[in-house]
């Protein structure tokens, strides 16, 4: 049965994906284009649907990964000095609650992700069946936090401090070194305890400390979400 797992999973990344481009994305649109893995299959669909009915789509990218993607994909490039308002924010999420409130960063966008996304009439969130949950915790464990590098130190004590639980600065593989974000920034990821609820209240203190550029919680952002599922359905919430 190796290999049965992960093959459902990007089945279901994909359902999403192409579920969420088909029913929102049209001819003329400034699209914001996510970051992740389950964005790749977004971006697939958007080039089939802009080669097949000769759409027009500026895309605006929310990370390096997305840029790339766009350039190398030739979809038409904007950014957010020249078109600032977009009609649709397309992205991933690592865990997203019954309200859609969302935990995002983990591939360590979640700052320019969130910029976009906040430039968007509406976000919609694709993903696979893994990310949904009631509430924030059931599957991904950590708050992702860019942080300003010389604070990372005293960031982390204030969150622990304040919140319990434990955080850790974000190490690149080999551990040669800590993650930079696109901004030049470093990630902490913030371990946190059961029971909270009031992620409003987490995300602005959090937000207020000295050093935190960014934290990876979207409260009251995304209008709707797809949920690629196990038997090949797609579940929008
Ligand atoms: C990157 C993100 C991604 O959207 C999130 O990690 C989901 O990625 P994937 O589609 O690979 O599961 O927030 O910072």
């Amino acid at each position: 049965m190796t290999g049965t797992v992960p093959d459902l999973k990007e089945q279901a990344k994909k359902k999403a994906a192409v579920a969420a481009v088909d029913e929102h994305v049209k001819d003329g649109m400034i699209l914001g284009v996510g970051s992740g893995s389950t964005i790749v299959y977004a971006v697939e669909r958007l080039v089939e649907r802009v080669e097949q009915e000769k759409l027009k789509v500026v895309c605006i990218p929310t990370s390096f990964q997305a840029h790339q993607l766009i350039v190398q994909n030739k979809l038409l490039l904007g950014s957010l000095d020249t078109t600032p308002i977009l009609d649709c924010a397309i992205d991933g999420a690592d865990e997203v609650d019954s309200d859609l409130t969302l935990i995002k960063g983990g591939g360590g966008c979640q700052t320019q992700e969130k910029i976009v996304a906040s430039c968007a009439r509406k976000l919609v969130i694709v993903a696979d069946y893994t990310k949904d949950s009631k509430t924030l915790g059931e599957q991904y464990k950590k708050i992702p936090i860019e942080i300003i590098p010389l604070s990372h130190v005293p960031v982390s004590l204030k969150i622990s401090d304040r919140f319990g639980g434990k955080t850790q600065l974000r190490m690149g593989k080999m551990k040669a070194g800590p993650v930079v974000s696109d901004n030049g920034n470093f990630i902490i990821d913030w371990f946190f305890p059961e029971g909270i609820t009031d992620w409003k209240s987490v995300h602005e203190y959090i937000k207020l400390i000295p050093g935190v550029v960014e934290t990876g919680l979207f409260v009251n952002m995304a209008e709707m979400a797809y949920f690629g599922l196990s038997d090949g359905s797609v579940k929008t919430v």
